[in-house]
């Protein structure tokens, strides 16, 4: 279940459908009363407060809320980088709270995508080696590696730019690369914390374009953001304040900032895309 089957996906809808629910399927993600208490300091901080959420896949969840909230706690205990102070995650239906820390970054490497606001690549690295390290960590032999992420680099319009580091790449050029790394080994959900954050409104937006894209091609996604215009490219917005939900909605047609049908970098670089969905071509990675 760690790769995306187009064929199962159902069409690019023109209005957002409901959350899939059915009877006797679990949701993808499932969070049960979760709570999370900071000890770190001498007064204990209470960042989230009873969490009842539950993702179906193929969703695009923006998450919203002021500074503070609990958005990137919330997104933490999403991807398993932590784990709540109470009450239950189910992944897929399995309870994964209580799993052992082993256990744990193994479901972390494998269903889950992480891209950060500062992008967090390895300064020393190329962009390629960048988005090889998921899979070296996964198993993947090597020429399978460097096959994969020349493929996302490629995809992602990066084809000139695979042998630079970082800092030779403009800020939207590092957060495609670290898009990319997110998809390596082909993850059920990717996470995003204020993706756009640190760049300039026009790479914001293709960045949003970018992952919207991956959503109409089946990948679920939630975005954190405290920034409305880049809820909007979600379908669906929960709002969080003092660490509870109050608020959880679809977005209606007309509050959806919807990509220009060929405004991504990748067409407008002429580069030539992948032609099927975000986790194509790749095989579960053996020893996993
Ligand atoms: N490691 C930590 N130790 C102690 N308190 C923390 C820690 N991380 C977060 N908090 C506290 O938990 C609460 C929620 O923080 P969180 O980072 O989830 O908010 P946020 O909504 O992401 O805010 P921002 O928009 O500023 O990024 C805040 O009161 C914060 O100070
Ligand atoms: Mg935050």
């Amino acid at each position: 279940m760690a790769r995306v089957d187009e064929a199962m996906m159902p069409a690019t809808p023109a209005t957002p459908a409901a959350p899939r629910e059915q009877a006797n399927e679990a949701p993808l993600i499932w969070l049960r009363g979760v709570t999370k208490v900071y000890y770190t300091t001498r007064t204990p901080v209470p960042a989230l407060n009873g969490i009842d959420l539950k993702i179906q896949p193929g969703e695009f969840v923006s998450v919203m809320g002021p500074s503070g909230s609990g958005k990137s706690t919330l997104l933490h205990i999403l991807g398993a980088l932590d784990l709540p102070t109470s009450g239950e995650y189910l992944l897929e239906g399995v309870r994964i709270t209580g799993l052992p820390d082993r256990k744990l970054s193994r479901i972390r490497n494998r269903h889950f995508g992480f891209v950060f606001q500062n992008y967090n690549l390895f300064p020393e690295l190329t962009a390629v080696e960048n988005v090889e390290v998921p899979m070296l960590y996964a198993g993947v032999r090597a020429a399978e590696r460097r096959r994969r992420a020349e493929m996302l680099l490629e995809r992602f319009g990066l084809g000139h730019r695979m042998n630079h580091r970082p800092s030779e790449l403009s800020g939207g050029e590092q957060q495609r690369v670290a898009i990319a790394r997110a998809l390596a080994n082909g993850p059920t959900l990717l996470l995003a914390d204020e993706p756009t954050g640190n760049l300039p409104t026009a790479h914001g937006e293709e960045i949003m374009s970018l992952l919207q894209e991956l959503n109409d091609e089946g990948m679920t996604i939630v975005v954190v953001t405290h920034d409305w215009r880049i809820a909007s490219y979600g379908k669906r917005l929960v709002e969080l304040q003092d660490g509870r939900i109050v608020g959880d909605r679809l977005l209606a047609p007309a509050e959806r900032r919807l990509r220009p049908s060929a405004g991504v970098s990748t067409q407008a670089e002429g580069q030539a895309r992948a032609p099927a969905g975000p986790g194509a071509g790749f095989e579960a990675a053996s020893g996993a």
